[in-house]
């Protein structure tokens, strides 16, 4: 079962996948990662996306280079770990370069689709996006120390990456749960939780 998990910056999605993880971990053979990133050479993607030093990075690079790591990251990890019948919780996927890409940089949905079209074919079972005013979110990563290329972006870009979220939860909604971000790290588990026991 391949679960991956969405939203915009300071949502606690971190925390969340973690208290998923140990719950499960307990009955089932389950594994955590991450995108951009998950395996060594998709985390060397991550670094020339994210990393401030590269500001030069353009919208079309940034998309191209998130569809790189994330097919290494699929041969290398997710791939071969569903294969074994692990459950496989991954920070992010394909709906991040939808929303960020495809909506708040406006490249397009059908763009971000074509350059990852092997992802498509790899599409989650169930995808927790995980909804909050970036406002809140945002006031929430304020005072930490790693601020990467695109927690620099301005409130108005992350406003619109929430508003891409949203129009791709309404579009996905057999695979995308909406979960209200206001709700409490331990009520938010336990409602992730009761929705993977029902599907597993
Ligand atoms: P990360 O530090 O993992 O952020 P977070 O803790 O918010 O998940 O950084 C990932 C950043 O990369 C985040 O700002 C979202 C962005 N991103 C995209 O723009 N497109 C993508 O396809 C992915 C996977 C991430």
């Amino acid at each position: 079962m391949f679960i991956t998990f969405e939203g915009g910056e300071g949502t606690g999605k971190t925390t969340l996948i973690e208290n998923i993880y140990n719950h499960l971990s307990k009955t089932h053979e389950v594994i955590r990662t991450r995108e951009p990133g998950g395996s060594m050479i998709a985390e060397a993607i991550r670094d020339i996306i994210l990393n401030p030093k590269y500001e030069g990075v353009t919208p079309y690079t940034e998309a191209l280079l998130l569809a790189a790591a994330r097919a290494q990251h699929l041969d290398e990890i997710i791939i071969p770990n569903l294969k074994k019948n692990k459950i496989v919780l991954c920070d992010r996927y394909i709906d991040s370069s939808l929303a960020y890409q495809g909506y708040a940089r406006e490249l397009g949905f059908d763009f971000v689709l074509s350059i990852n079209k092997y992802a498509t074919m790899h599409l989650p079972d169930l995808t927790f996006y995980i909804d909050l005013d970036p406002k809140i979110g945002m006031k929430r990563i304020e005072g930490r120390e790693k601020y990467d290329r695109l927690d620099q972006e301005s409130r108005a870009f992350h406003d619109k990456v929430r508003k891409g979220y949203l129009e791709i939860t309404k579009e996905y909604s057999n695979r995308i749960v909406l979960i209200d971000g206001n709700k409490t790290i331990e009520e938010i588990t336990q409602n992730i939780l009761s929705k993977i026991r029902e599907t597993i």
